[in-house]
């Protein structure tokens, strides 16, 4: 999800237009565009504590998301996640190691850490993991402390209505934070023998 922030926002960066001029701008046929996006994309995300409604940008501290379901995935793990009222701090406090756009390989690579992510949220969780039932809903909360992000994506070109845009044809993310740290209320509806 962050980083489809960070890739939105680069998109922006990158064209001109509807840009706020507090954003820094990195031009693509410089040698020095690798070296200039870190920093003008960290920056950029660093402004989005406030709203900027001359362009259209909401505030991202808190990033609100109003509902999000993650369906079962294959394997022992069977459960659907329900989220309602998330909220996710610390997004614009972020540094870039490295951010790296290969326009001839159709291939963009960035390096980021947070000091911390916290999730505050409402859950619905339900399903089984192997013949284990698992069900609960509550409110809930996850810290990850001293995250370390690495994102790539392969994109391609296409012509729409004779303008240049860019598509997102595959894209990996790897999050290794140096502490996970949750809370679960309710989690198995409050059956204390399962909890413990
Ligand atoms: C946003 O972040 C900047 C830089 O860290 C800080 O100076 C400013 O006070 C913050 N604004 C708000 C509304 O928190
Ligand atoms: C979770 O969300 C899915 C998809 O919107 C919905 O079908 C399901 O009923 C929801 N489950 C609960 C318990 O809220
Ligand atoms: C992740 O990013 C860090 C910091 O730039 C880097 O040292 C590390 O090699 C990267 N790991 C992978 C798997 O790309
Ligand atoms: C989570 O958000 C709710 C609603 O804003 C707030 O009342 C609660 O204190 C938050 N929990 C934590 C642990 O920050």
């Amino acid at each position: 999800m962050q980083s489809l922030i960070i890739l939105s926002l680069l998109l922006t960066v990158c064209s001109s237009t509807h840009l706020p001029s507090t954003f820094q701008k990195c031009d693509r046929h410089k040698g020095d565009f690798n070296q200039c996006l870190p920093k003008a994309v960290e920056n950029a995300i660093s402004q989005l504590n406030h709203s900027i409604p001359s362009v259209g940008l909401i505030n991202f501290e808190p990033l609100k998301i109003p509902f999000l379901s993650v369906a079962p995935g294959g394997g022992p793990a069977q459960f659907y996640q329900n989220y309602t009222n998330l909220r996710l701090s610390g997004v614009t406090k972020i540094q870039f190691w490295r951010f790296d756009v290969d326009f001839d390989k159709k291939v963009i690579a960035f390096d980021f850490t947070n000091p911390e992510l916290v999730l505050n949220f409402t859950y619905d969780v339900g399903g089984h993991i192997l013949a284990f039932p698992l069900t609960g809903h509550g409110p809930g909360l996850i810290i990850l402390s001293n995250l370390l992000s690495n994102y790539s994506c392969h994109f391609e070109e296409y012509e729409k209505n004779g303008e240049k845009h860019y598509r997102v044809t595959r894209s990996d993310l790897l999050m290794q934070p140096s502490l996970i740290h949750y809370k679960l209320d309710n989690l198995f509806n409050g059956d204390e023998r399962l909890v413990k």
